[in-house]
């Protein structure tokens, strides 16, 4: 296992993907966590993050108490990276001071060394791209120390102490774009300094999560679960079905929100592709009802998550009366990044409410029904868990799904969602611009298309006759994980295409835009 040491930089969750594309397990923890934490995960090797502060700076967080006689009593190899390296000098009686330079952006560096356990042999004079985004610079160096690559400009780059296993990198390794070696030497730590072992699979992860969900609930007990035919939920229950089959029980709510035929779509995959036990719950009447004449992007969100509350509370309370008791678990789908984000580093800079988008959580559940609950997939990334689905033959229209917005189209319908015919309207819209992207062989390109409907209307011609009808706005973006987003180019003729087609085949349009806004300052939604 490799235990990464979060100090708050925007990279650390680069460094746990990077360990784990190479094969090999790797956890974060907050960098000011208590020892005990540490102590009964038992490292092979920890990696100190980058961090936003100066080891000067008041408040700048730094290692639990005991941390380098715990690494050195459980013979972890130390590798500090930026923030972390600038740390471990500083502790170990070196110095780090204000740079003369400050180094941001892509740098050279040169090895200094003729040997080095971060690079291995004849490493002197050979240069190589790197990403910096450091203001402090380590000035003397600690006892038994030595610089085995400096940058251009002279900087310490890279330093290590074989003998007391600890290491560090000035640069960022884990931005492999733009460190292009980075991933070479974070392979050459791992595998030829620690001698650790590319072992974690997702078969295993499986086979481990089935035999977990297995021991933990008994043979007479109850799941229930809500399924929104996204991916995180469709592959948990997909896995807590191989796990304990029929015993789990799947709700999929029709909230009068959906895309086009979505329920349809879902359900029939549900049903004849995963043999998901899934009860169908139409509840677009109830929740129409309940938003209806609110404009409020707020109040809608809020109205939505306790209806969905409502919904399922009711669910199961039927399969209470079914089965005749309560049941005991309900399945997440929650991810690893929910994880380590409801838990940052004091001074970070991230809080809790800023890093789970506390709007976003509209899957969440009654507090009240004291259900225990079964998250297989909280240690999991994003592409892990694509992998994961793939395993278990979830098929790919689900798994590369771009991602929906738990309140559904009431944040694409701007105001009232039961203004007219809007939700139809749109609805034909965002059919007619997906499947064009997906014809157009661009929906994997895409972190997410889709349209919005604006309670607008504007004056146009069709067939002669004046009109006066909704506009509508088409919104593709490109992104890494929703946070920042780019708006997506497309051809010119894609786009007449699409125009003609929305205002030849969707009555009460007149009126295409496209937002070409990046996220920030817009956010990808539009309310
Ligand atoms: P924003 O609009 O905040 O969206 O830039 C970022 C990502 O989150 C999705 N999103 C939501 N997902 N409930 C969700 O489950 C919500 O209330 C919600 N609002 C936005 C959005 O689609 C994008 O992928």
């Amino acid at each position: 296992l490799v235990l990464i040491l979060d100090y708050g930089s925007q990279y650390t969750h680069l460094i746990t993907r990077r360990v784990r594309q190479l094969g090999v397990l790797s956890l974060c923890v907050s960098g000011t966590a208590p020892l005990a934490a540490l102590e009964s995960l038992r490292p092979r090797a920890i990696v100190l993050s980058g961090g936003p502060h100066s080891v000067h700076a008041e408040g700048a967080p730094t290692f639990p108490e005991g941390f380098l006689d715990f690494a050195d009593g459980a013979g972890a190899h130390v590798l500090g990276v930026c923030y972390g390296m600038q740390l471990l000098v500083q502790s170990l009686g070196g110095a780090v001071e204000p740079g003369e330079r400050q180094e941001y952006g892509k740098m050279e560096v040169e090895g200094t060394a003729p040997s080095s356990a971060l690079y291995g042999e004849a490493e002197t004079g050979k240069r190589q791209t790197v990403w910096m985004s450091h203001g402090d610079e380590v000035v003397r160096l600690p006892e038994g120390f030595e610089v085995v690559a400096r940058s251009v400009e002279g900087a310490v780059a890279a330093i290590e102490n074989r003998e007391k296993r600890f290491y560090g990198l000035q640069y960022h390794p884990e931005v492999v774009t733009h460190s292009p070696q980075g991933m070479e030497t974070l392979r050459r730590f791992l595998f030829d300094v620690c001698g650790i072992k590319a072992d974690w699979k997702m078969q295993d992860v499986l086979d481990e999560e089935i035999k977990t969900i297995q021991s933990m609930v008994g043979p007479d007990e109850d799941v229930i679960c809500a399924l929104s035919g996204g991916v995180d939920s469709t592959v948990v229950a997909t896995l807590v079905h191989k796990a304990i089959g029929d015993r789990l029980h799947c709700v999929f709510v029709d909230n009068g929100l959906l895309r086009y035929k979505e329920r349809e779509r879902v359900m029939s995959t549900f049903e004849s592709d995963l043999h998901l036990p899934v009860t169908c719950v139409d509840a677009s009447e109830q929740f129409l009802s309940m938003l209806k004449g609110i404009e409020d992007p707020e109040q809608k969100r809020k109205i939505i998550g306790r209806e969905f509350i409502a919904v399922f509370d009711d669910f199961a309370h039927k399969l209470e009366q079914k089965v005749g008791k309560r049941p005991e678990y309900l399945v997440q789908g929650t991810l690893y990044p929910d994880v380590i984000e409801s838990c940052p580093p004091p001074g970070s800079g991230r809080t809790h409410s800023h890093t789970i988008k506390s709007h976003h959580n509209v899957g969440g559940l009654p507090k009240d029904m004291k259900l225990k609950l079964i998250e297989p997939l909280k240690l999991l990334f994003k592409d892990e868990v694509r992998k994961l689905g793939s395993i278990l033959n979830v098929p790919d229209s689900f798994l590369k799904r771009h991602p929906f917005p738990g309140p559904g189209l009431a944040v694409r319908v701007l105001g009232d969602v039961t203004q007219g015919n809007a939700l139809d309207t749109l609805r034909q819209v965002d059919d007619i611009f997906v499947q064009a992207i997906k014809d157009a062989g661009l929906y994997d390109k895409i972190w997410q298309a889709f349209a919005v409907f604006l309670p607008v209307q504007t004056v146009g011609v069709q067939g002669d006759q004046r009109t006066h009808s909704n506009a509508v706005v088409l919104r593709a973006i490109t992104s890494e994980d929703g946070m920042t987003a780019d708006w997506y180019y497309f051809d010119r003729e894609f786009l007449v295409d699409v125009v003609n087609k929305i205002c030849n085949n969707v009555r009460g349009i007149n009126r295409v835009c496209q937002d070409i806004t990046s996220k920030p300052p817009a956010t990808v939604e539009w309310e």
